[in-house]
């Protein structure tokens, strides 16, 4: 990565909740994203999904462009062999891009290659880079991308749709995946992603996530501005009872 300064903005605020922009109510998603983002989100994750990877279809780089927001922009690609498609979605100003070990053949120089871009809307900044791992993936996985990686997701759904029930062994892999991380010694922000609610985001985030994507659980409620409320504050709830069991 050319530059850590993203990384380590970050690094310093976990919990965040990034929050999946395809459970919005397009017809209002200008005005619902200003509001998150005085609720205080500061992350917008994007579902790409090629109907190949996983069954549903959703957008592209065009769509990822054509979201103008303050908002960092983090791209979840469910598509096959993202290699290629990678200039497009740094160009469409993509500040985090995660791409599924599953889908990629060479994951260690797709990561290479993504750590030599610069990112569209302020060079200095730096564009991270995630692996994610389906529920059926050996953690270990992960282990030989170490020097190519700033975050590491573990989906806790089978990929597709929003709105699915979050597989419950998916916090004990998180416990597993931390220390791996830490027996290595390494610096690695680790995410869920997929089944979030209301009910599970404390427990995830006391676990240790330090991303948790959020998608149904803010836009079904109420207000997504109230919805995003909560989540953050269930999640740093949960991250001051880690940070208790730490002490
Ligand atoms: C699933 C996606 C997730 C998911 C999040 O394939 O990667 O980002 O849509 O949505 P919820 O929070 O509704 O599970
Ligand atoms: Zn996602």
């Amino acid at each position: 990565m050319r530059s850590k300064a993203l990384f380590n903005q970050l690094r310093q605020r976990v919990p965040l909740i990034s929050v999946g922009v395809l459970s919005a109510d397009l017809m209002s998603l200008g005005s619902d994203l200003e509001l998150l983002k005085r609720a205080g989100v500061e992350l917008l994750h994007f579902d790409i999904m090629d109907g190949c990877f996983c069954p549903m279809m959703t957008v592209g780089p065009g769509f990822v462009k054509a979201v103008k927001t303050a908002l960092l922009k983090d791209v979840h690609l469910m598509i096959d062999e993202p290699l290629d498609k990678l200039e497009d979605y740094v160009a469409a100003g993509a500040d985090m891009i995660t791409v599924h070990v599953e889908s990629c053949r060479h994951t260690h120089r797709l990561l290479q290659k993504l750590g030599e871009m610069t990112n569209a809307n302020d060079p200095a900044r730096g564009i991270l880079r995630g692996v994610a791992l389906n529920p059926g993936t050996p953690l270990e996985t992960v282990l030989p991308l170490f020097d190519e990686v700033e975050m590491i997701f573990l989906l806790g759904i089978n990929p597709g749709w929003g709105g699915q029930k979050f597989i419950a062994s998916t916090g004990r892999r998180l416990g597993q995946l931390k220390e791996i991380i830490a027996t290595a010694g390494r610096e690695i922000l680790t995410g869920v992603d997929g089944g979030i609610t209301q009910d599970n985001i404390s427990e995830v985030a006391q676990i240790g996530a330090d991303i948790i994507v959020t998608g149904s659980a803010v836009f079904r409620g109420n207000t997504p501005m109230e919805g995003a409320k909560f989540m953050i504050s269930a999640a740093n709830d949960g991250a001051k009872g880690l940070n208790a069991d730490k002490a």
